[in-house]
């Protein structure tokens, strides 16, 4: 399997006046944390990391491509760099992945060989409104509510060819769910947290420093 990284975006949101992605974390950039757990696991043979302009120097070791306009952009230049079978896709943004949790995520797939793709996702534990303007139009049924993390593991073709058809998306297993394809999800049991906001920033680091 190839692990592919997006790590190419602004970052506009945590403020840290850089690329997210190499905001120092616990004493390194964010995306060694994601990068380790990618080079550990026994399913990876291959890494490729999606960078911002002028970043790709900060990486020595593995293959990097030009990030592009959008997430799903910087994905399908990355793609274009890929020769496995499998790939998984992992946000940068997301640093406390495990090298376990890629390799579960794989077992499992390879265990169903009728489905398309694996994502780590968690069932949500909010009450989930939708709101139009600054109106609640409709609450949502909780149980069967589940959050979409990264990594997600697809067979590359399949992911080839469902990215053809659209780049306004916010992860890859919408495009194989619309193309009718079968996407399994797997709760990773421990924190998979986003990095979206100075404080997530913070919480990253104690789990980080916890974990040892
Ligand atoms: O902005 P957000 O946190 O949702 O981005 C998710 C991931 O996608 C991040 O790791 C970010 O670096 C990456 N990304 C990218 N290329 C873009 C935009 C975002 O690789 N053009």
């Amino acid at each position: 399997m190839t692990a592919v990284i997006a790590a190419a975006g602004s970052g506009e949101r945590l403020g840290a006046g850089g690329p997210k992605a190499f905001v120092p974390l616990g004493g390194r950039p964010m995306i060694d944390w994601s990068l380790d757990a990618c080079l550990a696991s026994g399913s990876v043979t291959a890494v490729v990391v999606a960078v911002p302009a002028g970043y790709a120097h900060h990486l020595q070791d593995v293959v990097t491509v030009d990030g592009g306009r959008t997430r799903a952009g910087s994905v399908a230049n990355a793609l274009n760099a890929v020769d496995t079978e499998l790939v998984a896709i992992h946000d940068a943004a997301r640093p406390l992945l495990s090298p376990e949790l890629l390799d579960d995520l794989v077992a499992e797939l390879v265990a169903n060989p009728d489905a398309d793709a694996i994502i780590a996702a968690a069932p949500v534990t909010d009450t989930v409104k939708k709101v139009d303007g600054d109106r609640i139009v409709e609450t949502l049924d909780r149980s069967v509510l589940w959050g979409a993390q990264t990594p997600q593991v697809f067979r590359t073709d399949a992911l080839r060819s469902a990215l053809r058809s659209t780049d306004a998306v916010t992860d890859e297993a919408m495009l194989i769910e619309a193309a009718g394809g079968k996407v399994l999800v797997h709760d990773p049991g421990v924190a998979n947290l986003k990095v979206t906001t100075p404080l997530d920033l913070r919480v990253a680091e104690l789990l980080l420093a916890e974990r040892g």
